[in-house]
């Protein structure tokens, strides 16, 4: 097991990699605890849950409105949870995001942790204390940042985990690699065939990596106001395939990264051995898919990117392999590198 703490201005967490997940029950207080999952997590595992009560919620994208944290927060009065309650969430990306920010409101924030149950939330969403629900077909716009208080990533979970999910997570792994972690991206590519059996040990390891180069990134910069908008490395683009709901969000993502990438060698900051390099790993595991997706359409959504500043938009640049760069540049620059690219001359 491997234990990853990160410390920022205001708080600690701890993620700890290859723990069993059913070992949380000794790591909760003796009551006010509450258990927010899904409806496919319940069914799978609700039967080996700790005994609090669980409140579940419909899976996916849809559930992150803030309906469900309504209703979530009225749950939690009825069921007397005051300001000394601990929410834990069982789930991926969307119940720990949900349940992450209704930690952070209810009652001006009470404990919560989770155990991270898809390879996505384990290698991405659970650390860094980001949460987020959608606002109709924006992302993530209302949210804040706020660390639980630990983490459990079981690698043996992803078993259950449906391969369409499976790979959607290995992309969001991919991506780690490709800003942050040369190694990993070299062990990616080396162990094809461990990662499609889900080799238990081989994704403890990779997942590790991965936590260690987002809990480096978030320690030193836990508000996105510099470093660490190096983790939306192909999400300029990705978030608009997602959002058109074309995509499941790893996907999404991959097709974003190849896209950055494309606009990265354009610019000079990588060569053409190493795009090459990033396409085959994402072709590899199958993760590059053609979108039919209008550009109008796709204009529209990058231009409610959340991250654009005025006229400009922080966009991810590679500039190696494990190296990634920041630059702010205008969005009609975006728009019109997207075009170029989909008239078929990105260059190969
Ligand atoms: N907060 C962050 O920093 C951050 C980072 C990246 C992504 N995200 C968010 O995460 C969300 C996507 O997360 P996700 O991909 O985990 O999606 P998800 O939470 O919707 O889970 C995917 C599916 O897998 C099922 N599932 C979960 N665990 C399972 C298991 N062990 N076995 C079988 N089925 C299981 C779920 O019921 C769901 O149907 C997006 O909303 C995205 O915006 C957040």
């Amino acid at each position: 097991m491997e234990r990853i703490i990160i410390k920022t201005q205001t708080a600690r967490s701890e993620i700890l990699i290859g723990e069993n997940w059913e070992s949380v029950d000794g790591m909760l207080p003796g009551s006010g605890v509450v258990i927010i999952t899904d409806d496919n997590v319940l069914d799978i595992y609700g039967d080996r849950f700790p005994q609090f009560p669980v409140f579940s919620i419909a899976p996916g994208e849809r559930s992150k409105m803030f309906e469900v944290i309504e209703l979530l927060a009225e749950k939690l009065l009825s069921a007397g949870i005051d300001r000394t309650g601990f929410i834990l969430a069982i789930g991926g990306g969307v119940v720990c995001d949900v349940a992450g920010f209704l930690a952070s409101i209810y009652l001006r924030g009470i404990r919560c942790a989770y155990v991270s149950s898809t390879l996505l939330s384990q290698v991405d969403a659970s650390t860094g204390g980001k949460n987020g629900i959608n606002l109709g077909n924006t992302k993530n716009v209302l949210g804040n940042f706020r660390q639980p208080e630990f983490v459990i990533c079981d690698p043996s979970m992803l078993h259950t985990l449906p391969d369409e999910e499976f790979f959607s997570g290995l992309a969001e792994l991919i991506k780690t690699a490709i800003i942050g972690n040369e190694r990993l991206f070299e062990m990616i590519e080396r162990n094809h065939e461990g990662i499609l059996r889900r080799d238990t040990e081989l994704l403890s390891l990779m997942i590790g990596m991965s936590v260690n180069f987002k809990a480096s990134v978030v320690s030193e910069d836990e508000k996105e106001s510099g470093l660490r908008r190096i983790l939306n490395f192909g999400h300029t683009y990705g978030h608009a395939i997602e959002i058109s709901g074309l995509a499941r969000h790893g996907f999404a993502v991959a097709s974003g990264m190849e896209i950055a990438t494309s606009f990265s060698l354009l610019k000079g900051l990588i060569s053409e051995r190493e795009a090459s390099r990033i396409r085959d790993l994402l072709n590899q595991f199958n993760l590059l898919r053609e979108y039919n997706i209008p550009d109008y359409q796709i204009e529209q959504l990058i231009l409610h990117d959340k991250k654009k500043t005025g006229t400009d938009l922080h966009f991810i640049f590679v500039n190696g392999i494990g190296k990634a760069v920041v630059e702010k540049i205008p969005v009609a620059e975006v728009l019109s590198f997207y075009k170029y690219y989909k008239s078929g001359k990105q260059i190969t």
